[in-house]
């Protein structure tokens, strides 16, 4: 190391340098795979990565959270939408699952950061599921789940991860013609 002090403009230079080494070596060393294209949201802003490998994304034309899976045939999920927000911009999970974003209502350009809980259970024996509610007024960790393609009602309990199918009957199956839909919507009153 020399004891002289670099000025402004040699940082900047040996940083430029630094940049272009380590991009020439990524982009000799790894091959490069798309993923995935999308035409809505039109472009990205931020990424964190979970600890399986998928990515979330946000962006600042969308107020959805998009889920994309480093395996090109996985779909894509949008997983979360913010209400009355139109940009989602940083995104950072601090422990497993649970991540924080920024989110900002242009109009207002209030910033709002918030906390999502990605992830309580894998229904392993869901096939499509689609509509969700709470089963009780106050029992905040109890859902009914409707799986639109078993055509059956999952019960999921967010605080442990355990489930069951509840309700399992001929009239909620999709039928062998028409609309391959089962039960979608779901509301306990
Ligand atoms: C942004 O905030 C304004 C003022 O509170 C509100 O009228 C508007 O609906 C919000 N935008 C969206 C997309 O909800
Ligand atoms: C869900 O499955 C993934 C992949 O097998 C695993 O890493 C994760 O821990 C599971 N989550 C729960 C809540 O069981
Ligand atoms: C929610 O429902 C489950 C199952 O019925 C029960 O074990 C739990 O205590 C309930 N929680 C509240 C807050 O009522």
């Amino acid at each position: 190391m020399s004891s002289r002090t670099l000025s402004a403009i040699e940082v900047i230079t040996l940083l430029l340098q630094a940049s272009v080494v380590s991009s020439f070596l990524q982009t000799t060393t790894y091959p490069l795979t798309v993923v995935d294209k999308f035409t809505i949201p039109r472009t990205f802003e931020n990424i964190a990565t979970r600890h399986h490998g998928h990515l979330i994304v946000t962006s600042v034309t969308s107020s959805t959270l998009y889920q994309v899976s480093p395996v090109e045939e996985d779909e894509t999920v949008a997983i979360a939408n913010i209400a009355r927000r139109t940009r989602l911009l940083g995104i950072v999970e601090l422990e497993q699952d649970v991540f924080y974003v920024v989110a900002v209502n242009a109009s207002s350009q209030r910033y709002s950061w918030f906390k999502i809980h990605l992830e309580v259970a894998n229904i392993t024996s869901a096939q499509l599921l689609n509509g969700m509610c709470r089963l009780e007024p106050n029992n905040n960790s109890m859902l009914l789940i409707a799986d639109y393609a078993a055509g059956n009602v999952v019960k999921l309990d967010v605080e442990t991860g355990a489930y069951e199918v509840i309700i399992d009957e001929t009239s909620m199956k999709p039928l062998a013609t028409g609309l391959q839909v089962a039960i979608n919507g779901i509301h306990v009153h």
